[in-house]
């Protein structure tokens, strides 16, 4: 637990005042701060003593990510680069499991500091070896990497990002995801719960919101030294990412006229120039998709492989496609109308479903193995998460649809105050508080004021380095 005497996050904070909620959001913050020798490295994923995990006082990195854009927005850039630093060194915890080698750029999900009476700190990190179901975090090195580089943009502190330990890192990171494996695809290959999803969720093979995250993780090489023989990763890491746009683009794309494509689509098909690349079979388009999806909108599908087009929405993924600026100008404008059309669907009571819709009965038995914190509409299936405000919100101002991120706003800030933050709420509508849901939740907390930093100020977005093209 923090000491009593810890200083706030901020002297002055910029929505001070604003709102009962927005005063809310800033006494969260400074109750979840974790210090380390002396200096704030991060903030608790929740401060709810009866929290269902163990871990959920632990530093998560990919919770910390809008927490870190606020920190750089209002003054406390020193966190985020200590966040970084700390993240960073704790890779050496790692560790290694007889008969493997290690895999070098690989970051911990989280990571917690432990007080003993005399007052001597030992940090402690969780590389998916303590974590429920055992997950590796494939997507920390991620987040890390895009906060990296929106810090840099930001101070324009390049000095930190030239030190040697930076460029080794960024240099690991891209190597391991550049490296080919058993790969026919650009995409990226990661086991189940490997993400922000992180329990068994049928997930597996190549999800959209790791591909989106790859492709910003890929931009990152713009922080390399060329002179220091990184040119040749920097070229790659550049090539790779024009494929992979292009890819995601084309085949993971989905509207009305590639369903009908599908729908009549040859199947068994061998050789270089074929239709259906991915021999998918019609039958297997679920029934509620042809009605659900309507005209003149469309979204990019959950998974693809080999036989396999996985057709739920996933907001995460789609968002960031967009905020990185993956999708083409028409492809953000019809997955923009989509979110209109199915508003109830996808936003209900509180922005935003997780994934749509729910997996259910026999389905839900052998994809998820039975969970019960994930019966549909509850949680990862289904249920709705108010940290994806943010990204819904930034990814509303880039496609020029401003009265949508106003719309989601309006419904979020008074529920959430009144429901002591929430991590997610249940139902198909979201009327629902989250039947296993902490309270206290920081990054619903830090989502929405990050929201409101993205609202009210149209060109932070490209000030933290996402600007057009992730420029
Ligand atoms: C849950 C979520 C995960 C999050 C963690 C801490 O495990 O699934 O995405 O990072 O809680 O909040």
């Amino acid at each position: 637990m923090p000491e009593k005497t810890q200083p706030p996050c901020f002297d002055k904070p910029k929505y001070a005042g604003y709102s009962p909620a927005m005063d809310d959001v800033y006494r969260l913050m400074d109750s979840a701060l974790i210090y380390y020798q002396g200096q704030a490295v991060g903030l608790m994923a929740s401060t709810d003593h009866r929290a269902p995990a163990d871990n959920y006082s632990d530093c998560f990195v990919r919770d910390f990510f809008s927490a870190g854009l606020i920190m750089l927005l209002e003054g406390r850039a020193d966190i985020v680069r200590a966040f970084l630093t700390v993240i960073m060194q704790l890779r050496g915890q790692q560790e290694t499991l007889e008969g493997q080698q290690i895999a070098p750029g690989v970051l911990p999900a989280s990571f917690r500091v432990y007080r003993d009476a005399e007052g001597n700190e030992t940090i402690m990190a969780d590389f998916g070896d303590r974590a429920i179901g055992r997950v590796a975090p494939v997507d920390s090195m991620m987040w890390w990497a895009v906060l990296l580089r929106a810090y840099v943009r930001y101070t324009g502190d390049a000095a930190f990002a030239q030190t040697t330990e930076i460029q080794r890192m960024v240099r690991m990171i891209l190597s391991l995801c550049l490296q080919s494996r058993f790969e026919v695809f650009p995409t990226l290959l990661v086991p189940d719960a490997s993400f922000m999803i992180d329990r068994r969720m049928g997930v597996n093979g190549h999800p959209i919101e790791i591909q989106a995250l790859f492709d910003m993780t890929l931009c990152c090489a713009d922080l390399l030294i060329p002179e220091e023989g990184s040119q040749w990763l920097i070229d790659l890491a550049h090539r790779r990412r024009e494929i992979l746009r292009h890819y995601l683009q084309r085949y993971y794309w989905l509207d009305m006229d590639v369903l009908n494509r599908i729908y009549r689509y040859s199947t068994e098909m061998f050789g270089e120039d074929v239709e259906n690349l991915f021999n998918i079979y019609s039958d297997s388009i679920p029934d509620w998709v042809p009605d659900w999806l309507p005209d003149g909108a469309g979204y990019f599908v959950g998974n693809l492989g080999p036989g396999r087009i996985d057709f739920r929405f996933f907001s995460q993924g789609n968002l960031l496609m967009l905020v990185g600026d993956l999708a083409s100008p028409e492809q953000a404008a019809a997955l923009m109308n989509l979110i209109e059309q199915r508003w109830d669907d996808l936003i209900g009571r509180m922005p935003m479903k997780l994934v749509y819709p729910a997996i259910k009965s026999h389905e839900w038995r052998l994809i998820t193995g039975s969970d019960p914190k994930n019966i549909p509409w509850s949680y990862h299936n289904g249920g709705n998460w108010p940290v994806l405000i943010w990204p819904l919100v930034a990814a509303a101002l880039k496609s020029n649809r401003r009265d949508l991120a106003e719309r989601a706003w309006a419904i979020t800030e008074q529920r959430l105050l009144r429901d002591a933050w929430p991590e997610y709420y249940d139902g198909r509508y979201g009327r629902l508080m989250g039947r296993r849901a902490n309270v206290g939740q920081v990054w619903s907390a830090t989502g929405l004021l990050l929201a409101r930093h993205l609202l009210d100020e149209p060109d932070t977005l490209e000030r933290l380095g996402f600007g057009r093209d992730f420029s």
